[in-house]
């Protein structure tokens, strides 16, 4: 018999699966479900009270006065302490928390008794400098175990952690130091990355010129590579923990205390500080944990992710030790030495989970099946996606090669402001359809909407919103209270508005189609169009620039800008190349346009806007359809599609 489309291929899950999973079959999450809709108080407190350790407890499950939220009001517990001591008081402390591997080869594993050391001591040492409660520590590392351990120090004192991206500049390292007026900068001389040092230092020094907020930088040692420290400012990790004590007690701080701001990119220049607190965000990364990933406490788990992303934060740090599971960190990149690195990771230390993003598993299928046939991948049990939608042909591949056709595939739809996964099968119940991220979990009222919140019919686009509040969510943009609302709760009528387009088909599973604003989806990285236009009109040669996304086959999409030129530029090669570094420089290498098209003028509608709709057609199709009757213009589109500056 021949086999349907891909597309429309439904993978029942395994019995053998299956009879041992957290959520075992539909009728299961049918009933979770039920019970999370019509009794949200008392699902989310008999789950609070089983799943985290309260010094109080609290009052009201949650207080919910759009686009205000409050989760477990009155409570008191800490995050740290529910990551580690917890763990060790329950016997728990031989167990692996961290299994590290280094670019180079190097090996550490750290128990959970062995990580609270860690974090003690640490704490210890910013208590005793003075540093407290509500101050901010920007930390910019590369994945050493030492990250998270100053994540976690950071939680222990109730001092708000955000954590910048290695691959970002000084520049943009700069903006968020000083949006976030950290007091705090935790720092690394460098780490490695496809064999080559990332000069963290350096980038931080550049930044802190300018930031007079900081008061300390305490710089990690990784690479031993010579640096610059500034008396009176910067402080060797090593050197400060030779007086560090182990006694320092995790803070009993309120539920709703600010655990992180993570930047992200949104729909303007500038870079939003998307806020999270701390138990109700806690408590929906363990759930996820359990139902999504179905963590048994044998497992040895493994989430690719830099903590420099939402990802990282959630599925390698806080999900994964709050769980009390063994989280793998794998500090370089995916095809170093060679393009089976991941492979020989997961056969190397037995990983039983294994969850990457689509333009991964595409980069890595494009190189042909022999690097993974080469390495043992039978431990594996579980495979999920995450970042962009996954196409039918990467997740065939996926479930084929590298899962042997036993793994589910659980493809999880969130985002930096969501907290934890909120659209994911759950891998024992839900029949898989490749490319679906499936069902809403439960505690999740998602819907596919028109711009006046109706629903819309099956099978048709629409908005994808969330129509009531749930623990993990954002609680505000830091320092912006008004663009939160505007941006999330402004622009469908009673709904968290989540930039994504999807569909829903006659099962009821979810698609996600991807972003409707000014974000961009590259490598699984969230890109804002306006801060790359932003960073390309402050070149001195740039007059205007338009940003729009181009589909990769790799990627998803790419980045591919409209340059308008001041006089006198003649090398328009040497100049795009000089432009690509110059985004590198303000954002960082991974922002840098992977095309670059020189223009006498953008397409503007007669009140002056770029008209980015008709750039994303050319880019996308090369042809331009629609309607222009509002163009200044016409023949601006036909000489911007014939000259192109490809890399
Ligand atoms: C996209 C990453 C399709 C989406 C956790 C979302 C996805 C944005 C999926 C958030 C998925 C994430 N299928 N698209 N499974 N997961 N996205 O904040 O457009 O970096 O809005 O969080 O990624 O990106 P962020």
């Amino acid at each position: 018999m021949q086999q349907p489309p891909l597309e429309d291929r439904v993978y029942a899950p395994q019995p053998a699966f299956s009879r041992r999973a957290h959520v075992p079959d539909m009728s299961a999450y049918q009933a979770l479900y039920e019970q999370a809709h019509q009794h949200p108080e008392e699902f989310w407190s008999g789950l609070a009270e089983r799943e985290l350790d309260w010094f109080e407890k609290w009052s009201q499950v949650y207080r919910w006065e759009p686009p205000r939220a409050e989760w477990f009001v009155g409570g008191k517990l800490n995050a740290a302490y529910n990551c580690l001591d917890r763990h060790v008081a329950a016997g728990r402390g031989d167990k692996p928390a961290f299994i590290w591997e280094g670019e180079p080869g190097d090996q550490r594993v750290l128990s959970y008794r062995e990580l609270h050391r860690l974090v003690c001591r640490f704490s210890h040492v910013l208590r005793a400098r003075g540093f407290k409660a509500g101050e901010r520590a920007i930390i910019y590392m590369p994945m050493v175990p030492e990250l998270p351990v100053a994540m976690l120090a950071c939680a222990r004192l109730g001092i708000i952690h955000s954590v910048v991206f290695g691959g970002f500049s000084a520049e943009a390292l700069k903006a968020r130091i000083q949006d976030l007026e950290a007091n705090l900068v935790i720092t690394a001389d460098g780490g490695w990355r496809r064999g080559k040092e990332i000069r963290l230092k350096e980038a931080a020094d550049e930044a802190l010129q300018d930031c007079p907020s900081v008061r300390e930088v305490v710089v990690y040692r990784r690479t031993g590579s010579p640096i610059a420290m500034q008396s009176g400012r910067d402080l060797w990790w090593h050197e400060l923990d030779r007086d560090a004590a182990e006694d320092c007690p995790a803070e009993p701080l309120d539920a709703e205390s600010p655990l992180y701001v993570l930047y992200t990119s949104g729909t303007t220049g500038q870079p939003k500080g998307i806020l999270h607190t701390t138990a109700g965000y806690l408590l929906q990364c363990v759930m996820t944990m359990k139902w999504v990933f179905d963590v048994r406490d044998e497992d040895i788990y493994w989430c690719t992710a830099d903590a420099g992303w939402v990802t990282g934060h959630s599925y390698v740090v806080y999900g994964p030790l709050a769980a009390g599971a063994t989280s793998l960190i794998y500090e370089g990149a995916p095809d170093y030495p060679a393009f089976d690195r991941w492979w020989r990771i997961v056969e190397k230390y037995r990983v039983n989970i294994f969850y990457t993003s689509p333009t991964a598993i595409r980069a890595l299928l494009r190189q042909g099946d022999q690097w993974p046939a080469g390495c043992d991948l039978s431990s594996l049990r579980l495979l999920g996606s995450v970042g962009e939608p996954i196409n039918p042909a990467a997740w065939e591949w996926y479930y084929r090669v590298i899962g042997g056709e036993r793994c589910p595939i659980v493809d999880t739809w969130w985002q930096t402001e969501t907290g934890a996964i909120m659209i994911a099968p759950l891998p024992g119940a839900t029949p898989l359809k490749p490319g679906r991220a499936s069902f809403p979990l439960p505690g999740v009222q998602a819907e596919v909407v028109d711009f006046r919140g109706r629903p819309v019919e099956t099978g048709q686009d629409g908005f994808l919103v969330i129509q009531r509040p749930w623990p993990s969510m954002l609680r505000t943009i830091w320092r912006d209270p008004r663009r939160f609302e505007d941006q999330y709760w402004r622009r469908i009528p009673g709904a968290y508005f989540t930039g994504d387009a999807a569909r829903r088909d006659a099962d009821g599973y979810f698609t996600i189609l991807g972003r409707v604003d000014d974000v961009m989806n590259v490598s699984g990285h969230r890109l804002s169009t306006m801060e790359i236009e932003s960073a390309l009109v402050k070149h001195p040669a740039v007059a205007e620039a338009a940003v729009v996304g181009r589909p990769d086959e790799i990627t998803g999409q790419a980045v591919c800008a409209f340059v308008t030129v001041k006089t006198g530029q003649s090398d328009y090669h040497a100049l795009a190349e000089e432009l690509r570094r110059w985004v590198a420089h303000e954002i960082g290498s991974f922002a840098k346009p992977a095309e670059i098209r020189f223009a006498e003028a953008l397409p503007k509608t007669r009140s002056g806007k770029i008209m980015r709709r008709l750039l994303r057609e050319l880019v996308t199709s090369h042809v331009v359809t629609g309607d222009v009757t509002t163009l200044e213009d016409m023949a601006v589109i036909a000489r911007l599609a014939a000259r192109r500056d490809d890399e």
